[in-house]
């Protein structure tokens, strides 16, 4: 498998087997959604099969309920369990305090919800997500059907007060119709650019009826993990304010990081 894989997912492999240690039986976990958090779903699999290992699992998609429970793990809803001990996702973009772009899969709904109701939101990584302001991937935001248009533009009118490069925003589109999100609604993607104030941003977003919610998580992050496809990893942690610099510790992982770049 390891000669198939890309810079890139040698480098979601990473990221994904380092904090899948993060995970302990009895725990009740968040998956997210997205390659990276495929990586994860597939990890905690093969450690529920081969090592026993015991939780209960929360997908943010029905695309990862189905690859978890292929896995054979043991799905659950968020109303079963109430609340989580953990949740580990992607993310699109991530900055210096650890806040996030998320949506670039049309989960953010689920995954800012299932998130929010964890102790603790570790994020998983390439270096490539890694930037000094918000804004490059365009900011998904998810709305109802009825009257989206109208959302659409109520966005736009918002967008000429806020501190952002790039006002354009599209409807997402998916074989030729709009995507529709596991909730049935719609994604608009706002090309912003930069986003000078996130959490102003964040926040007048909410306030447009229409507007489920936005895929800027601000404050919900509690730890990325930093994956570099030669094995090298970077633990940030915001509440600790430390970068810690491992590598990945896998028998076999010579071979799988042979003849790699970022
Ligand atoms: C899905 C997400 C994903 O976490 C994000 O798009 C990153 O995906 P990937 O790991 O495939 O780069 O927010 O809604």
């Amino acid at each position: 498998m390891s000669d198939e894989m890309t810079a890139a997912d040698k480098a979601k492999f990473v990221t994904a087997h380092r904090a899948a240690d993060f995970v302990h039986s009895g725990m009740r976990v968040g998956l997210g959604t997205g390659s990276t958090a495929a990586f994860l779903v597939r990890r905690l699999g093969q450690m529920v099969r081969d090592d026993n290992l015991q939780i209960r699992c929360v997908p943010t998609s029905t695309r990862t309920a189905e690859l978890a429970r292929a896995e054979g793990m043991d799905v659950v809803t968020l109303e079963q369990v109430g609340w989580l001990d953990l949740t580990i996702d992607g993310a699109d973009e991530f900055d210096d305090d650890l806040n996030l772009i998320k949506g670039g899969g049309g989960a953010l709904l689920q995954e800012k919800i299932v998130a929010m109701a964890s102790d603790r939101m570790v994020v998983i990584a390439d270096a490539a997500k890694h930037v000094e302001t918000l804004g490059a991937f365009p900011l998904p935001v998810e709305v109802i059907p009825f009257g989206w248009q109208t959302t659409q533009k109520l966005i736009e009118d918002l967008l000429v007060s806020m501190d952002v490069d790039g006002r354009s925003t599209a409807l997402r589109m998916a074989g030729g119709v709009p995507f529709v999100t596991d909730e049935g609604n719609h994604i608009l993607d706002l090309d912003l650019g930069r986003i000078g104030d996130a959490r102003q941003l964040a926040l007048a977003l909410n306030r447009i009826p229409g507007l489920v919610e936005n895929g800027l998580f601000i404050d919900i992050c509690d730890q990325v993990v930093v994956g570099h496809s030669d094995g090298r990893l970077e633990l940030r942690d915001i509440a600790k304010g430390t970068i810690i610099q491992e590598r990945l510790d896998l028998p076999g992982a010579d071979n799988l990081f042979t003849d790699v770049a970022d």
